[in-house]
């Protein structure tokens, strides 16, 4: 499937010339990644180009640079996606501290379980922010997990948990029934994501957030964090609803970030199915 759509994707470009390859490289299914990898070191070899392995998140961090109005350095960014959901301070590219993390589902992820139990199908996110358009307000009303502690990590197993058990209490649940809690779920995330960025940004002191990855397509999220950050007199920078998914033009856009300040990958091949943000390095010519 990868040459031809790669063959594709050239020729919608306008046959552009090529000056590097960027592949991902972790983290995430090693088979899927050695896939990515072993074409771009083929292709690398046969062209003669460089090449260079992204982290998929960073991808997803920088991809609301690609937008006309793009974040300055420093901000605070919201990276939240089906395998992770992280608070990242972000002095420029490669220089990431993690301010908090999932201690265990991804929000997407909770998207995605959620939708399954209301007998949606994947992706859920997206489903479950349909099915709420239609939903009861104060009907339910679902905790907002770690809100009332310090720190800016985050916990959505027991939300799970609580969404499964009203389900069930429901036995048989009808449509309004199923989009009330679809609602009520919903507004549960945003609130904790909305709380923990405000948190963020009173903590660094940082007046924009950034926010990337799948969930951050989700309309009541977005609304959310624009009122949050109007009161705390920051501004918030999101990226394009097609550049929100996974898509090629990030990990492009990284790689050409990091290309361009000389840094090259060799053609050992090696892939980090787990890869955390924070061990990526400034790319040379910004450490220099
Ligand atoms: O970043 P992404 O495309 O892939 C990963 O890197 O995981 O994120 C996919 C996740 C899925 O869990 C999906 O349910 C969620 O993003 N998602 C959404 C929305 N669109 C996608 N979640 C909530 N609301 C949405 N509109
Ligand atoms: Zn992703």
């Amino acid at each position: 499937k990868l040459m031809p759509l790669i063959e594709q994707v050239i020729a919608e470009a306008g046959a552009p010339e090529l000056t590097g390859i960027a592949y991902t490289r972790g983290p995430g299914l090693v088979g899927a990644l050695l896939v990515g990898a072993s074409i771009a070191a083929g292709l690398g070899m046969s062209r003669n180009l460089p090449v260079l392995g992204v982290h998929h998140m960073e991808g997803h961090l920088l991809s609301p640079l690609l937008e006309d109005e793009a974040p300055a350095f420093p901000f605070v960014a919201l990276l939240v996606s089906g395998g992770h959901t992280l608070l990242v301070q972000v002095e420029g590219v490669g220089r990431y501290r993690v301010l908090g993390e999932s201690l265990d589902d991804a929000v997407g992820e909770a998207f995605d379980k959620a939708a399954k139990m209301l007998g949606l199908g994947y992706p859920g996110g997206p489903a479950i922010a349909r099915l709420a358009e239609n939903g009861t307000t104060d009907r339910f009303t679902f905790p907002r997990p770690m809100v009332d502690r310090p720190g800016l990590d985050f916990s959505f197993s027991g939300l799970k948990t609580y969404t499964l058990n009203c389900v069930q209490d429901l036995g048989e649940p009808n449509d309004q029934d199923r989009a009330d809690v679809a609602l009520a779920f919903q507004d549960a995330v945003v609130d904790t994501l909305t709380i923990k960025c405000r948190r963020a940004l009173r903590e660094t002191g940082s007046s924009r957030l950034v926010i990337a990855g799948g969930v951050s397509a989700n309309m009541r999220l977005r609304q959310r964090l624009e009122n949050m950050v109007h009161t705390e007199r920051a501004r918030l920078y999101v990226p394009a609803l097609k550049l929100c998914t996974d898509n090629g033009a990030m990990i492009a856009y990284a790689g050409w970030q990091r290309l361009a300040a000389g840094e090259r990958s060799g053609l050992d091949l090696t892939v980090r199915p787990r890869w955390p943000i924070d061990e990526l390095a400034r790319p040379p010519a910004a450490q220099a």
